[in-house]
Formats: C-alpha cells, sequence, structure tokens
C-alpha cells in the first residue's frame, strides 16, 4: 500500500463509511478526491447518514453501488458483507458520529457498518465530527482512547466555528486534509497506534543526528530548610517526550525538576529543584540543540528569601505573609534568545488549561515567541496531570515557502490529537515537531 518515499500507491481499496452527522455533505466531495486519486470506493451509508445526504449522490460519483443494509439479500447476494470486509485495503469513516464510535469502541455489530469495521483487517481510519461538548464529554474521550488502542488512526477533529453555532474542537477535517492524511504518511496525524514508542524501527529514525533538550516535571521553590511551593506535575509527559524522541535516534538531554520516575534508556538526565537551576540548565544546553521542548511545570514565583532556618509559628498571629517574586519564564527566554536568522533552537511549549483552551494556548505561543504549543484541558477526568492518558490541541507557526513568501492566513495550523497512552502522544508530538523543524530548514 505504501512506496518507500511514503505516498501510497493508487489502486487503494478504500471502504468510505459515512454516518449521521452535518458533515455528510463533504463526504461526496471526499468520494470525488479518493476516487480523483485513483483510490477504488465503495460507499456504506448508516441509516441516520442518509438523512443528511442520498445514496444516489454516492453512487453517482463512485459508479457503484451504495450500502445501505446488512439484511438486503438482493445486495448480499451481489457482494455478502464479509467479501466486502475482506475486499477493503482501508476502512475510511468520515464524518463518524460520536454514537458510531461508542459503537465501534464497544465492539458492537449492529448495522453494516459496525459489521464491516469488525469483519475487517483492513487500515481503518476515522474523522471525528460532532458538537464540541459532545467531543469533549469524557464518555467519547474514553471511546476515541479506546478506539486508538484498538488500531483505529483519528483524524482530527478540527476546532473552529461549528453548524450548531458552537465555537471549539469537533469539526470533521476539510475532506483535502483527509485525503492527504490517507494517501501520505503523515506522522502529524497519528494519535492511533503508528509504531509505539519501544517498537520504532530503524527506518523511523528521523531523529538521527538531532539533539533534543526537554524541561520536565515539577520546580521546588523553598520557603525554608523544610518546607517548599511546588505543584502536581508528575514529569510523565515530559519523560515520555525523551524517552520518544531517544527511540527516534536524537541525543537527548532531560532537565528534570524532582520526579520519581526512572530516567528513560539512552537520555541523559539533569536533576534540577528550583526555577532559578532549570533556567540556568536551560540557558546552557539550549543553544546547542536543534528541538527545545519545554514540558515543565515551573512554579511561577518563588519565595523572595527562603528563610536559613524554619519558620516558626508566632503565638498570637493569625496569619503568616509570604513575598514572593516571579521567575524567569524559561521557554521564553529560550525562544528570545534562539540564534538571529536560523531560528535555531525550533521552540515547543505546552500549556495546560481548564477552559478556552485554544484562545490561551494562541496567546501563549504569540506571547512567548514559541514556534509550536501543545495544549492540553486537564480538567478532562482521567487525562492530563499525573494520569497515564493524555489529548492535546497542537498549534505550530507555518514556515515560510520556497519562495520566502510568508504562509497564508494568520500564519497558524492546528491539529487535535486524541486521548491517549502519554508515550503514543509523545511520539506524535515528537514526529510533528520533526515535520515542522525540517519544513523549516528546507522549504
Ligand atoms: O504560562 P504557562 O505556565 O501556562 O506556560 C506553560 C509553558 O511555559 C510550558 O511550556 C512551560 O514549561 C513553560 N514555562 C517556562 N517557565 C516558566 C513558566 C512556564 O518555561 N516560568
Amino acid at each position: 500500500m505504501s512506496s518507500p518515499s511514503g505516498l501510497r500507491t493508487p489502486g487503494t481499496r478504500v471502504l468510505l463509511g459515512i454516518s449521521a452527522g452535518i458533515a455528510a455533505y463533504k463526504s461526496a466531495v471526499l468520494a470525488r478526491l479518493l476516487k480523483q486519486a485513483g483510490c477504488e470506493v465503495r460507499v456504506v451509508m448508516t441509516d441516520g447518514a442518509q438523512a443528511f445526504i442520498t445514496p444516489l449522490t454516492l453512487q453517482a460519483l463512485t459508479g457503484e453501488p451504495v450500502r445501505t443494509s446488512l439484511l438486503d439479500p438482493e445486495a448480499e447476494a451481489g457482494m455478502g458483507h464479509i467479501e466486502l470486509a475482506r475486499w477493503a485495503d482501508t476502512i475510511l469513516i468520515a464524518p463518524a458520529t460520536a454514537d458510531l464510535m461508542a459503537r465501534l469502541a464497544a465492539g458492537m455489530a449492529d448495522d453494516l457498518l459496525t459489521t464491516l469495521c469488525l469483519a475487517s483487517e483492513a487500515e481503518k481510519v476515522m474523522a471525528p465530527a460532532m458538537n464540541q461538548a459532545m467531543w469533549r464529554h469524557p464518555a467519547t474521550q474514553r471511546n476515541a482512547a479506546r478506539l486508538a488502542e484498538d488500531g483505529w488512526r483519528l483524524l482530527g477533529p478540527a476546532s473552529g466555528e461549528q453548524a450548531c453555532g458552537d465555537v471549539g474542537p469537533g469539526r470533521m477535517l476539510e475532506p483535502e486534509a483527509i485525503l492527504d492524511a490517507l494517501l501520505h504518511k503523515a506522522p502529524e496525524d497519528t494519535p492511533a497506534p503508528v509504531t509505539a514508542p519501544d517498537e520504532a524501527p530503524a527506518a523511523s529514525r528521523e531523529a538521527t543526528g538531532l539533539t533534543v533538550t526537554i524541561t520536565a516535571g515539577p520546580t521546588r521553590e523553598p520557603l525554608d530548610p523544610v518546607r517548599y511551593l511546588s505543584n502536581h506535575s508528575s514529569g510523565k509527559m515530559g519523560y515520555a517526550l525523551a524517552e520518544a524522541a531517544a527511540t527516534l535516534g536524537a541525543t537527548v538531554r532531560l532537565i528534570s525538576g524532582p520526579v520519581s520516575l526512572p530516567c528513560p534508556e539512552g537520555v541523559e538526565r539533569l536533576e534540577v529543584e528550583t526555577a532559578l537551576e532549570m533556567h540556568e540548565a536551560a540557558r546552557r544546553l539550549a543553544p546547542a540543540s536543534d528541538l527545545f521542548i519545554g514540558c515543565a511545570a515551573v512554579a511561577d514565583y518563588r519565595a523572595e528569601r527562603a528563610a536559613e532556618h524554619k519558620i516558626k509559628k508566632v503565638e498570637g498571629e493569625e496569619g503568616l505573609t509570604l513575598r514572593l517574586v516571579k521567575n524567569p519564564d524559561i521557554i521564553a527566554a529560550v525562544a528570545a534568545e534562539r540564534t538571529a536568522g536560523t531560528g535555531h533552537p525550533f521552540v515547543v511549549g505546552f500549556a495546560a488549561e481548564t477552559r478556552d483552551l485554544e484562545a490561551y494556548a494562541r496567546d501563549k505561543l504569540a506571547r512567548k515567541g514559541l514556534d509550536m504549543i501543545v495544549a492540553n484541558d486537564v480538567s478532562c477526568p482521567g487525562l492530563g496531570f499525573g494520569a497515564d492518558d493524555n489529548a492535546a490541541l497542537v498549534l505550530w507557526r507555518k514556515a515560510v515557502g520556497q519562495d520566502g513568501a510568508s504562509p497564508e492566513g494568520d500564519g497558524i495550523d492546528q491539529e487535535m490529537l486524541a486521548p491517549q497512552a502519554k508515550s503514543r502522544l509523545a511520539m506524535a508530538v515528537i514526529r510533528h515537531a520533526l515535520v515542522c523543524l525540517q519544513a523549516r530548514r528546507h522549504p
């Protein structure tokens, strides 16, 4: 199915599944694009999908009868559902509704499309599309994670204005972007298992020769010899990034605050406690790095002066005033000190938010002068701080064109990475950053 260049060969047999979302009208364009790209396309629609777009439209575009029912003797006589399941190289569902995702995640086979998915060993790809609250709902997030674990590749959803008037994640990716992701190896679109970090074949060690510096974990700001200010960061995401980068062949330096994680194999760890120590290490290592990733939860403030001796309770005093001063913004400083002209290193920040994910991420990308930002909603149960899974919205600045032309629009692209194990998400983030880094160096 793939050529060595990463481009899929035309002739791929695509079973296009359409479920009941308003984005179904875009599936007609997708079917056409797939045909134009040389794919053989057969369409299966759920009952609800037919309320949005007619089978006749898809039949006219693909030149093949459209299947809608499992219990259709005439259609089954033509090509039985098991035969159809075996025929497909790829099952692509676009749009995939919350309901369909739930049924697939549960392994149900209560209509033709879900039955085919269960019966087929084809590559499986879906483009979710739904209202933003439905996408954010813990049940949908759980189902997305389960589907990714089962081998589904989830493309999107994109974030933006929705048909219902809401704004947020849940829009189906545009047909062109879906086709692009399907026909090319596109590491950046893949929350689903492409290759687990511990399984990356030698051929995919695309970071060989690159140096990656990562900050991870919390910082600890002393108040006195026994007390400190800190936060709940476990360091898991930063450590997963370090492991993924090392697996891809990079020389990795991990500047780590106090955590209880072992150092990943092949990674050089520098242990620090305070934000000032982390800042010093980052300043030293960043200029010689190709990629700098700030994943640490750096304390924004420290005590102006840590007491030399343990602070004592004062009888009769109900309160205690501590004067805090601001810590340096490490990643903003690294970004500001990049080598003029070369934009070296490529700087990636993280943002943990509890609301307005995209707006805050855009603001941080601009304010801190970052090249890319990975934002996650830490209010989702089971994701983010301390958890083993994470989901993320990635925003990055597009590279200038070969002719030096500025990118179109606001120059920022974005991609939603569905909930998945931090190890897999880390691999997707590193690969995404590498693609952006190469695009910048070789426009
Ligand atoms: O402003 P906020 O803390 O949300 O920004 C998060 C991003 O900035 C992360 O990449 C974090 O590692 C980095 N950061 C930093 N130094 C600070 C505060 C945050 O490098 N003092």
